[in-house]
């Protein structure tokens, strides 16, 4: 298999507003983050993936660009972010900035422009239409909003500020590429592609079938892994990627692995790897993200090992359990109260022992957990409040099940500032912090963290000092192992003359491994997350108590 460094790292996402604020506005900022390279270092990580720091209005928190080569105000200057990378690079690391080009702001000056006239120069850089279609906004509401001055509809598939570029013209691609090139001669590493499946449209933008008569209906079918989506990257890569030596991940709702095939295997010309969806959806029912379903350990099982196996040798995968998208790990697949530290510590066993790049959510690493406010009043995220207006204040459904809902799937839970002490706002800011900060961070902080030499935060640098030293953990065949397993979630690696057994158990009971003669025998324990394990592996079972986690190495 085809070595590469990007292969072998270990990425850090940081969501600069939620991070560390250094001058006490109650936001995040980029000297704040600089402030902390230490921390990171000390971490192990090699790669750090800044969310958006562009300028933006912040409907979609930075996701909404007005201005891609320039920095948001509240985040600080250009020479701050110059600072930045110089220090990230100081230390040998790597800085990789988040691409957003399905969209941009409406108040970029391209859609001022756009706005203006039917034959504006710019027009075609957005996507009019004398009519909308039946296509729903994912932020609730249709995906088309009519514009007075001209009389006609512009397409947002995200909030109606976030206006959708029109890839169809090539004046535009080139704009973008122009821009991307001039981030990468600053001396970035590489990009996250922001729901880079996108951006290719179906031809005439039909209407989505529509049984159930709804207002509006997802449309997906008709802009996710379009017509020319491979044209289009395959275009990025010749034109700016191909250039350097860079990391690139495409996050890509809605993509299956035969489609991660195609967008990843080297021999294309298009990606590294790309951000699927899909074991993010195992605990969603029919009705979408927040029709809450409990996860089955099976459906897990099956959708990795699909991932796993599918991509070997072809293509490479990225691997994450939340992000600032997502709900928080622990809270959602763990227990983030009596077995918080446990099962914080298998879930990411089980995630860094597959193979794949390895994504850190910032505080994942200490074990932060999802919040729940009392009031919707403080909550900040477009897609929360637009979904709760929908849903409660225009609708019908009860204020108690849509917040249960939220408290269990909301992106916020993710956005609460990063937990750095004991002192006032977990020492995020001095100031008023933009979002309220989750309440348990007198007992779950970094400061504590650091100290305690058992807690998870030594446990993942573990973790990703043992992917520097054992190639297997990166390069081996993963193989899934006693599947019907109702707690256990078993897999070996295998590497030239060298097996990985790794046993993690899902459930908060004690569960039984069997021992079979192909598995691993005779081997050493590698990494655990209890302390006295008594059996070894001559044992023909092993009981694994709750949540836990061995790797034996042989
Ligand atoms: C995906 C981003 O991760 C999310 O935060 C954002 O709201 C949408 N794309 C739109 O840019």
């Amino acid at each position: 298999m085809n070595k590469q460094w990007w292969k072998e790292s270990v990425v850090y996402q940081v969501y600069p507003r939620s991070f560390h604020d250094s001058n006490g506005d109650g936001i995040g900022d980029i000297k704040g983050i600089t402030q902390k390279l230490d921390y990171l270092k000390n971490l192990g990580i090699d790669v750090i993936w800044l969310s958006p720091v562009y300028k933006s209005p912040n409907d979609d928190n930075g996701y909404d660009i007005s201005d891609y080569q320039a920095i948001m105000d509240e985040f600080g200057t250009m020479a701050d972010w110059e600072e930045l990378l110089k220090e990230v690079h100081n230390r040998d690391m790597k800085l990789i900035m988040d691409l957003v080009v399905n969209h941009s702001s409406d108040e970029h000056a391209w859609f001022m422009e756009s706005r203006k006239s039917t034959d504006n120069p710019y027009r075609d850089y957005y996507i009019w239409r004398k009519e909308p279609n039946n296509w729903e906004s994912t932020f609730s509401g249709s995906a088309w909003q009519y514009d007075e001055q001209t009389g006609e509809y512009f397409l947002h598939i995200f909030s109606k500020k976030q206006p959708d570029l029109n890839w169809e013209n090539e004046t535009l691609r080139n704009e973008i590429y122009s821009m991307m090139n001039w981030w990468l001669e600053k001396g970035i590493d590489g990009f996250r592609m922001d729901v880079i499946n996108f951006i290719s449209k179906a031809p005439g933008l039909p209407d989505a079938p529509n049984p159930e008569g709804k207002k509006y209906v997802g449309g997906g079918q008709y802009y996710i892994n379009g017509p020319r989506i491979h044209d289009y990257l395959q275009e990025m890569n010749q034109k700016v990627l191909s250039s350097y030596d860079i990391l690139t991940v495409g996050e890509m709702p809605g993509a299956s692995v035969e489609d991660a095939k195609l967008y990843t295997d080297p021999s294309r010309n298009e990606l590294n790897m790309v951000f699927t969806f899909e074991h993010m959806d195992l605990d969603s029912g029919p009705n979408g993200k927040w029709d809450l379903k409990p996860l089955e350990l099976k459906d897990l099982k099956d959708n990795i090992t699909k991932w796993q196996t599918g991509l070997h040798g072809v293509g490479w995968n990225s691997l994450y359990m939340n992000n600032h998208d997502q709900p928080r790990m622990v809270s959602r697949f763990g227990d983030d109260k009596e077995y918080r530290v446990e099962s914080a510590k298998m879930l990411a066993t089980f995630l860094h022992m597959l193979q794949g790049t390895p994504y850190v959510y910032q505080g994942e690493e200490i074990g932060m957990t999802n919040v729940r406010f009392d009031s919707i009043d403080d909550y900040k995220d477009i897609e929360i409040l637009n979904m709760y207006k929908e849903k409660v204040l225009e609708g019908s459904e009860p204020h108690e099940s849509v917040m249960e809902s939220i408290y269990v799937k909301g992106r916020d839970n993710a956005r609460t500032p990063m937990q750095w002490n004991a002192s006032d706002n977990a020492g995020f800011t001095t100031g008023k912090p933009w979002i309220k900060v989750n309440p348990n961070y007198s007992d779950i902080n970094a400061e504590q963290a650091v100290q305690d030499t058992n807690s998870i935060y030594h446990y993942y640098r573990k973790l990703i000092q043992l992917r520097k030293s054992n190639p297997i953990i990166v390069y081996g065949e993963y193989k899934l192992i006693d599947d019907a397993n109702e707690q256990v979630y078993a897999y070996t690696r295998a590497y030239e003359d060298q097996k990985l057994l790794v046993l993690t158990n899902f459930s908060r009971e004690v569960a039984e491994f069997q021992i079979r003669d192909n598995e691993l025998t005779t081997g050493t324990l590698l990494i655990g997350n209890y302390e006295d394990v008594e059996e070894n592996l001559e044992s023909a079972t092993i009981k694994l108590r709750p949540y836990e986690a061995r790797v034996y190495i042989g």
